[in-house]
């Protein structure tokens, strides 16, 4: 029987979509509280009209609570484990800590401890070495605290190190790393956001250039590495090196609204981030951080040829992925 955390988030619930269609049943958590109404509408993209959505076994658990944890691990083999905080923002770092640490040290334990034959992790590109700008990153690449030093690439590291306990201890492992994901639900988080932002009229771009990926590769190559004989390696993620600016301007193409027009320098982020800053000091939620301002500036080229290899997989393009975003954007809006 296969578990998915992070099921009502972005990757988890298109993941869900895909082992529904291959599975009777599939068992997922969610936090009470969680909207699992998003992952039906998810369903609903791929036109699934509520049948395969049924074959998903909802438990309610959160993975800092091992006794809620354990009771989701009954009769479990295989875990998809995609629950995470993702926040730039470093009043999260305590959080993450627990989440993204704690949380999957129980994971392993509980797979340890049920003897569970495999475990697929979604960790990140943050997680990769990037301290040479311009040179193309793989999965050698050496990570060094002192490049990343934020509390999502820190955590999502340490995650990465209980994953490595795992498979010293007789579970099989396989991590992912994806770019940027792009994928169609979610409007108000993460890549979702953007598209919305530009939908509302976006006015800023920025150029930095990083790996971007469509949810639907991910999650299918997470399921072929889970069938797979491949075990204890990782794979970075990526359709293609692109900017931000590129993505935006795609946007906005594909959504017939204007592209934004202002180039955001890295100067103009340093003032942003100390206004959301303060503004924070009120109760808003910044933003931009001093994390995220930096970040989007930066110029990273990944490689993504070890998982087109070993699986032989080609990735669709951004240009595609965005397009069925778009698409499935309207039909919401
Ligand atoms: N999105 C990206 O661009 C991107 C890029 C690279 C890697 N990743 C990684 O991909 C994975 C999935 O990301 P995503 O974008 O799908 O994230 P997301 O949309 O923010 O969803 C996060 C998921 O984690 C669950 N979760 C958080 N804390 C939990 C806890 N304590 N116990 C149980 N569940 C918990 C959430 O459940 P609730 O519904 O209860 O909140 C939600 O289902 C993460 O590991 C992330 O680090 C994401």
């Amino acid at each position: 029987m296969i578990l998915v955390t992070g099921g009502t988030g972005l990757v988890g619930s298109h993941l869900l979509y895909y082992l529904c269609k291959q599975h009777d049943t599939v068992v997922a958590i969610h936090r009470k509280g969680s909207n699992q109404e998003a992952v039906r509408r998810v369903f609903s993209y791929y036109g699934d009209n509520t049948s395969l959505y049924e074959k998903i076994q909802w438990k309610e658990a959160d993975i800092t609570d091992v006794v809620s944890l354990a009771d989701a691990f009954k009769g479990i083999t295989h875990v998809y484990h995609c629950a995470a905080l993702v926040s730039f923002d470093s009043a999260d770092d305590a959080q993450m800590e627990l989440t993204n640490i704690e949380g999957t040290a129980n994971i392993v334990n509980l797979s340890i401890t049920n003897k569970v034959k495999k475990i697929c992790y979604v960790s990140s590109i943050a997680t990769v070495g990037k301290s040479i700008q311009g040179k193309l990153i793989d999965e050698n690449s050496e990570w060094n605290i002192e490049h990343s030093n934020y509390g999502y690439a820190i955590t999502k590291h340490g995650a990465e190190m209980e994953l490595w306990r795992a498979s010293q201890e007789g579970v099989n492992v396989v991590i992912v790393n994806p770019g940027v994901i792009l994928g169609s639900g979610f409007w108000h988080n993460g890549s979702g956001k953007l598209v919305t932002s530009v939908h509302k009229g976006l006015k800023f771009y920025i150029e930095g250039i990083t790996g971007f990926v469509g949810v639907e590769d991910v999650v299918k190559i997470m399921i072929l590495l889970m069938e797979s004989h491949i075990i204890n390696e990782r794979y970075i993620l990526i359709s293609e090196n692109t900017s931000f600016k590129n993505v935006l301007f795609t946007i906005a193409d594909l959504l017939d609204k204007k592209r934004p027009n202002i180039k955001i320098t890295k100067t103009m982020s340093a003032i942003f981030w100390r206004i959301e800053w303060f503004l924070k000091l009120f109760g808003r939620t910044p933003l931009l951080t001093k994390q995220s301002a930096s970040s989007a500036h930066n110029t990273y080229y990944f490689s993504n040829e070890k998982v087109k290899k070993e699986l032989n997989y080609e990735f669709r393009p951004i240009k595609k992925v965005l397009e069925k975003i778009c698409d499935d954007f309207k039909k919401d809006h």
